[in-house]
């Protein structure tokens, strides 16, 4: 008997709003779906979890009532995130990912966000093991894991997290699953290539794609990967 066959996720490049331009984020939010790209990642920050503030739900219901078709890929780097999944969802939000860092019940919210028609992913900090996360990934959509401490915007690409990007993709393949394996900080065309080896597939860029000179190039650059 053969199992069901993992899909095999073609390479996607997500531009990360935090890195956009705060006075104009609609204009920023834009960029990347002028060149095709269909996903855009919001960080939610509460000066708790991490110790920086950025967006809450009213941006995303902001940029929907301006017109914006993007995947929202919602990245909650909060406390209590099991308090603010239903605004978020209700905000927008296409995906909205969860840190298993704090003590809620995980399973439980990931479990909410689905009755609440998003998509769901697990967070992982660059000091959490994977194996933290190996009774939830049948749940998820989306394993995200982090290749700078988050927080803030602009930090190196952490080359160490290459080992847990290759037992994560290892247990997608073994165990039939079909999750997204996504990588985010320190993401340009070179760290990519490596994170792609090492079995990723959805890449989160926000300085390096802002900051691109050719961003059409830039993001030729993902695709090719
Ligand atoms: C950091 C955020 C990232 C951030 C990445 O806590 O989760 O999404 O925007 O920024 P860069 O690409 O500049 O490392
Ligand atoms: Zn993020």
């Amino acid at each position: 008997m053969c199992g069901k066959a993992p899909a095999v996720h073609p390479p996607i490049l997500v531009p990360s709003l935090l890195a956009g331009d705060h006075a104009h984020l609609a204009d920023s939010a834009g960029w990347g779906e002028k060149l095709g790209l269909p996903w855009l990642h919001l960080d939610i920050m509460d000066g708790h979890f991490v110790p920086n503030f950025t967006f809450g739900p009213e941006l995303l219901a902001a940029l929907r009532r301006n017109g914006s078709k993007l995947y929202f890929d919602t990245h909650l780097m909060l406390n209590e995130p099991d308090r603010y999944v239903e605004a978020f969802a209700k905000a927008g939000a296409s995906n909205i990912s969860i840190h298993v860092e704090p003590d809620y019940d995980h399973a439980a919210t990931l479990a909410r966000i689905r009755a609440l028609n998003c998509q769901c992913g697990i967070v992982l900090n660059p000091g959490t093991p994977a194996r933290t996360i190996e009774p939830l990934l049948p749940l998820v959509d989306l394993v995200l894991v982090m290749t700078v401490q988050p927080g803030f915007g602009g930090q190196s690409f952490r080359r160490d997290m290459l080992p847990k990007l290759t037992q994560l993709a290892t247990w997608r393949k073994v165990k039939g699953l079909n999750f997204r394996l996504e990588v985010d900080g320190g993401i340009d065309p070179l760290t990519a290539a490596e994170c792609r080896s090492a079995g990723a597939d959805t890449f989160v860029a926000g300085t390096s794609f802002f900051k691109a000179a050719d961003r059409a190039a830039f993001a030729a650059a993902f695709a090719k990967l």
